[in-house]
């Protein structure tokens, strides 16, 4: 059990795409459960995994993950946190145990609030609360970070155990990531999620100048960078698009662009194993697998960040 910030500082690199690929071949090839937490206000992950439909419903019903900021930190209140969680994900036929926060166009906002009511330290504890509560009912919690470094991501990239970054292989990911290593070397004493390591995506595998930069990348030990790399290919943006027609994991992750997701997602499993927060578990008496939200679980004990 254990939680993971995808991020990176720019957008566009496939930050969403892999949140889901890799959670649906979690699911689908490992028996391993997760809970998404779209924290981005474009919502692109939870547009990419539910009926549009079912998402406005619940923002209807302030059921968003600004909903539960809302509560938990401006408002104070004790907060019931798997109703929040929505069950109803992915397009992917018979396939079970994935969970999803939804994301809201109203993150902004709230990181405004926040910041003029100076909540910084009770947002980061809300975090906290979430992810160490979801964690004792699903394998991996997936947080699906905004591009930028914004309060909200930040407080992820330091309360997630472990952080993942998806890269293009261009002039302009490097950038990105000395920019993340220059903010990671401030405020040490904050904390911050372990590096799991870098992935490729969007991979032209026959034009030399990405063959060249991901040569670039790999060389770097400190980028651990992922053996894996997802290439440029039409079957992975048609993933990205919800199917109203469940389809099955194989159609959807057909060919070599599918293997390389599973290849990441198999490397990623065995990057977590080798990390002391890892761990399985049956999620029996999980409250978000049924509509009735069990009572609360003893808290475990706080895991350490770094
Ligand atoms: N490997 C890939 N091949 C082709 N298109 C991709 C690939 N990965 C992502 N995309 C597409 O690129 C766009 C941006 O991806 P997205 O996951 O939203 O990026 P981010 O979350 O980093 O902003 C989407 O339209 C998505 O379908
Ligand atoms: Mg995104």
């Amino acid at each position: 059990m254990t939680s993971i910030a995808i991020m990176n500082s720019k957008g566009g690199v496939g930050k969403s795409t892999l949140t889901m690929a890799i959670a649906e071949t979690l699911a689908e090839h490992h028996g391993k459960s997760s809970l998404i937490i779209d924290s981005d206000g474009q919502m692109s992950v939870s547009l990419m995994m539910t009926p549009g439909r079912l998402l406005a419903e619940r923002a209807e019903s302030n059921l968003s993950l600004v909903n539960y900021f809302v509560q938990k930190v401006l408002e104070d209140k004790e907060v019931d946190w798997p109703q929040f969680v929505c069950r109803e994900v992915s397009d992917v036929e018979e396939i079970g145990g994935m969970f999803l926060i939804q994301g809201d166009m109203d993150l902004p906002l709230l990181e405004r609030e926040i910041a003029i009511a100076n909540k910084f330290t009770h947002m980061r504890t809300a975090a906290r609360e979430l992810l160490t509560a979801a964690k004792q009912y699903v394998d991996v919690v997936l947080v699906d970070c905004a591009p930028g470094i914004s309060v909200m991501t930040e407080t992820w990239l330091r309360e997630c155990d472990q952080h993942l970054i998806p890269v293009k292989p261009d002039f302009l990911a490097i950038s990105g990531l000395e920019y993340l290593r220059r903010f990671r070397s401030r405020n040490p004493e904050m904390g911050f999620a372990n590096q799991l390591g870098i992935v490729i995506n969007m991979m032209e595998p026959t034009a030399p100048e990405d063959r060249a930069m991901a040569a670039h990348l790999r060389e770097d030990e400190a980028l651990h960078c992922f053996d894996a790399a997802v290439p440029m290919a039409s079957i992975i943006q048609r993933a990205s698009l919800f199917s109203q027609e469940s389809r099955s994991y194989l159609a959807k992750y057909a060919g070599a662009p599918g293997q390389a997701v599973r290849a990441v997602t198999h490397e990623l499993l065995e990057r977590i194993k080798a990390k002391p927060e890892i761990g399985s578990g049956t999620h029996e008496t999980s409250p978000i697998a049924h509509p009735t939200p069990a009572p609360s679980p003893p808290s475990p004990p706080p895991v350490p960040n770094a």
